[in-house]
């Protein structure tokens, strides 16, 4: 018997209010261990608010993104929803739970409020903003109960706000940073429970600088959007007996100073206990500048998602108290407990390693009174060490006084692995960790220096790797608006993060992100919304005469090749040319395969691959420039026009990795995500494993022996900072090599957008005996677990696998060294069949007479 596990709508959450769209598309996932189960219909029952149950038989198999049934959503509209499927057996499931659907404020003259500011002249474009709490105390009528009360809020900086002195959802950072000058986000509340008929209430909303006027990134300029704090907020209490009230931000509310004295996202936060607020003061009000610009959020929001505790307290050489949490993260630190004489300052500095590093600040002065607790507000970092100074004398710092508290957009982790290798189950978890830390609203390059911007490639690099990991849709979705209008302002070039400026993989996020969503979910609305965006960016790029790119000085191409110096990260090995051709060939041969999704016309790409044949490759398959990178793009972009050329490279390939590198990194961004792939697609996949398993530096599991928890900027780095900029410990463009963990390692993958059908091929290798990944696809969990036993009766090892493959999909099942396939519908399977492992490992091409022949490498696993 199947069950319908969840109900959601678009890419929401299930049970989100507020949400953008009149008519959001439905997914529901079912449950189940049933053989080749597969839906014939559903039925949809919704009941709006004041009208009767409508209910709605579709004979659909597709029970993801189905198109919204009749009359659309109006503004606020509430409905609940259930679903039940019948099977192409005709048996029909129990209905699903009953899931909240309700719209925000669709339509811009439906917002009633201002915007208020404080009116203040000292708050005139200082570079620094004091935050700010903005109150209103109100009395709702008393004749009838509350049946709900929904509170629509915004603010021009960072906002968290009480009803009553309770607060009011769980979002932290809110409304998220947007690009404010056409899309600031608005968030919905449920605060029917916070508001009360028989006492008079009071709202508060303290407001930080946050993006909008705090200082941003490298260039530390504030008021980038704006020179005010300000805030917009609109609650509609409706009641029992029909009537409803509604307050708005207006005239009538007032502002005062609290606590913090001082909260910026990169500087840190100075709160003072003993401040007395100051008096409440008039706010001036504004028109809002345009409603239009007010967005429902697309995906979660940031929250507090996990607690760490102090592993333990060090005493550094000069005698200072540093915590030290275990796990590098990103989020705050709570003071659990701490109390000590009036004025007491106590200081908190951050930092990833025991080095030193770019440091935010909180400081806490204390007042008289009891023990207290304090978390800041308006501010995070990425650290995993707290260096505390100031501590009250007479207590001694005790690792239950604090609490490290992780936030992050909050997805669904949708990926899982894990083998026989401890090492790699290591490198696993610090990549999750460092997508954790790195997407905290937008996703970012780190989350520690003065950056922390959306880095166009960074993400570019990583999506495929992210959409195993995390249900990054809605998320990604909701960024990638950010990216079409900040391209329009800059008549299509793409933005890096803050600039403009035309570069190869940077740029192509445009095309390749999209794709990435599409593959993962199946969505083609989002090919759809990105379709001129693609457009304009091939057009935008400066071509020569033969369609490739014109040159144009100096590009980021393969950024951080290990090879190349901390000063110059774009030096790299690679023709800076080379790489962002073969990401034009790329991103053009996508721009097909989507307007064939789309049923567009796109134009020949015949003519480019020619264009980059005759000037790169030479006529055995050699490209002009003898790298991993080049050699991998160009394998796995499909770029030659012969079997022979590829096995040519293929076998070029191999040498470079087992001679020149012998088996080290030897690639940057650009290369990094598709060499593991490139190797497998030519069958050398132990070339590639003992790359990844390589321990000496550079390679992925160097940092993972140096104690390394989340994923290095340099792969060669051994903990300590290097002098330069390159300085993060949290950088997830190298984790992109997960995609090969569950791709190959696995054989996990979708055949079809959206995973409707996937494959499993797993591909064993090195000298591990087990590995098991799954991933959560929007129509349930597809798992895989492969074993290599002995066997009692059979002279070889056999290879065992389990796959577990969710109702209504197929999954097409490939056994190692098998040309036969298995194509299975749901349920669980086992197959098992010998052995033949690989050759391992694969050798080195040393010199002659080499003392050491190969450096085989010692593994126990
Ligand atoms: C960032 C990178 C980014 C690069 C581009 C760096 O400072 O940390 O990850 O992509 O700049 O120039």
């Amino acid at each position: 018997m199947v069950n319908i596990e969840k109900v959601w709508f678009e890419h929401h959450e299930p049970n989100a209010i507020g949400i953008g769209e009149s008519a959001p598309r439905i997914s529901w996932t079912i449950v189940g261990d049933d053989k080749s189960w597969e839906q014939a219909s559903y039925e949809l029952q919704i009941k709006r608010d004041g009208q009767e149950t409508e209910s709605v038989v579709v004979e659909s198999t597709e029970s993801r993104l189905v198109p919204w049934p009749g009359q659309v959503l109006s503004s606020r509209e509430h409905a609940t929803i259930r679903v039940r499927v019948t099977s192409n057996l005709g048996v029909v499931s129990e209905w699903s739970d009953v899931f909240i659907v309700e719209a925000g404020i669709l339509f811009p003259g439906h917002w009633e409020c201002l915007l208020i500011e404080p009116n203040d002249p000292t708050e005139t474009s200082p570079q620094k903003h004091r935050s700010v709490t903005f109150r209103r105390r109100f009395s709702l009528p008393n004749n009838s109960d509350i049946a709900r009360a929904r509170l629509y809020i915004s603010a021009h900086g960072i906002y968290e706000s009480r009803v009553n002195n309770s607060r009011v959802g769980d979002h932290v950072l809110a409304p998220g940073w947007t690009a404010y000058q056409e899309r600031l986000q608005y968030q919905t509340f449920d605060i029917s429970n916070q508001v009360c008929v028989d006492q008079e209430n009071e709202i508060e909303v303290d407001v930080g600088e946050g993006w909008f006027c705090g200082s941003l990134a490298f260039i530390r300029r504030s008021n980038i959007y704006g020179n005010h704090l300000g805030l917009i907020a609109m609650m509609i209490v409706e009641l029992e007996n029909g009537e409803s009230f509604h307050l708005n931000t207006d005239e009538s509310w007032t502002w005062a100073h609290g606590r913090i004295l001082d909260s910026g996202l990169l500087d840190g936060e100075t709160y003072d206990f003993g401040q007395v607020s100051s008096p409440c003061k008039s706010v001036q009000v504004h028109k809002c500048p345009s409603f239009t610009r007010l967005v429902a959020p697309d995906g979660p929001p940031i929250r507090e998602t996990q607690k760490l505790e102090v592993e333990r307290i060090i005493v550094s050489p000069t005698g200072r108290s540093i915590l030290d949490f275990g796990q590098n993260f990103v989020g705050y630190i709570k003071v659990e407990r701490v109390s000590g004489s009036a004025g007491t300052t106590i200081q908190f500095r951050f930092a990833e390693v025991l080095e030193n590093g770019e440091i935010g600040v909180y400081t806490l002065i204390l007042d008289v009174g009891g023990p207290t607790t304090w978390q800041p507000k308006f501010t995070f970092h990425g650290f995993r060490y707290v260096e505390v100074s100031g501590w009250p004398a007479g207590s001694s710092l005790k690792k239950e006084d604090f609490i490290g508290i992780v936030i992050h957009s909050d997805m669904d982790c949708t990926g899982h692995f894990r083998c026989s290798n401890p090492l790699l189950n290591m490198l696993h978890e610090n990549i999750v960790w460092s997508m954790k830390g790195n997407f905290v609203g937008i996703p970012t390059d780190c989350p520690q220096r003065d950056e922390r911007l959306g880095w166009t490639g960074d993400i570019n690099v990583l999506g495929t790797t992210a959409s195993y990991l995390f249900d990054v849709t809605g998320m990604l979705a909701s960024w990638m608006k950010n990216l079409l209008v900040e391209q329009n302002a800059a008549g299509g070039v793409v933005p890096l993060a803050i600039l403009a400026q035309e570069e190869a993989i940077w740029g192509d996020v445009t095309i390749m992100l999209p794709w990435t969503l599409y593959q993962a979910t199946g969505d083609q609305e989002l090919l759809l919304r990105h379709y001129e965006s693609m457009k304009s960016w091939l057009k935008a790029i400066p071509r020569s005469s033969t369609g490739l790119w014109k040159y144009d000085g100096y590009k980021l191409a393969d950024w951080l090749d290990p090879s190349a110096p901390a000063e110059a990260p774009a030096n790299a090995m690679t023709d800076m040319y080379l790489v962002c051709d073969l990401f034009l060939v790329h991103a053009t041969s996508l721009m097909t395969q989507i307007s064939a999704a789309l049923s567009k016309y796109s134009a020949e790409i015949k003519q480019l691959r020619q264009a980059f044949e005759t000037e790169y490759v030479t006529p055995a398959g050699r490209l002009a420039c003898d790298t991993q990178t080049a050699y991998a793009l160009a394998i796995q972009f499909d770029l030659f026009s012969s079997t022979e050329k590829t096995r040519h490279t293929a076998e070029r390939l191999s040498l470079l990795v087992r001679q020149r590198s012998r088996f080290k990194m030897s690639t940057g961004f650009a290369g990094t995500p598709f060499l593991g792939h490139a190797l497998s697609k030519v069958d050398m996949s132990n070339v590639f494993y003992r790359m990844l398993l390589h321990r000496v530096c550079p390679s992925w599991l160097f940092p993972v022996t140096m104690g390394a928890t989340t994923v290095w900027e340099l792969c060669f780095s051994d903990g300590s900072v290097i002098p330069g900029e390159i300085t993060s410990f949290n950088h997830y463009a190298f984790g992109s090599v997960a995609s090969w963990i569950y791709q190959t390692i696995c054989g996990l993958k979708n055949i079809e957008p959206g995973w409707r059908t996937f494959q499993v091929e797993p591909v064993p290798g090195g000298a591990r005996r087990w590995a098991e990944a799954d991933h959560r696809s929007a129509y349930g969990y597809c798992r895989v677990h492969w074993e290599i036993r002995k066997s009692t009766t059979e002279p070889e090892e056999q290879f065992w696998l389990e796959v577990v493959v969710p109702p209504n999909t197929k999954c097409h099942i490939r056994l190692p060294g098998s040309t036969y396939l298995v194509v299975v519908g749901s349920g669980r399977v086992e197959l098992e069949t010998a052995y033949h492992p690989q050759q391992w490992p694969a050798r080195a091409v040393l010199p002659p007479f080499s003392p050491s022949n190969d450096e085989l490498p010692k593994m126990k696993f």
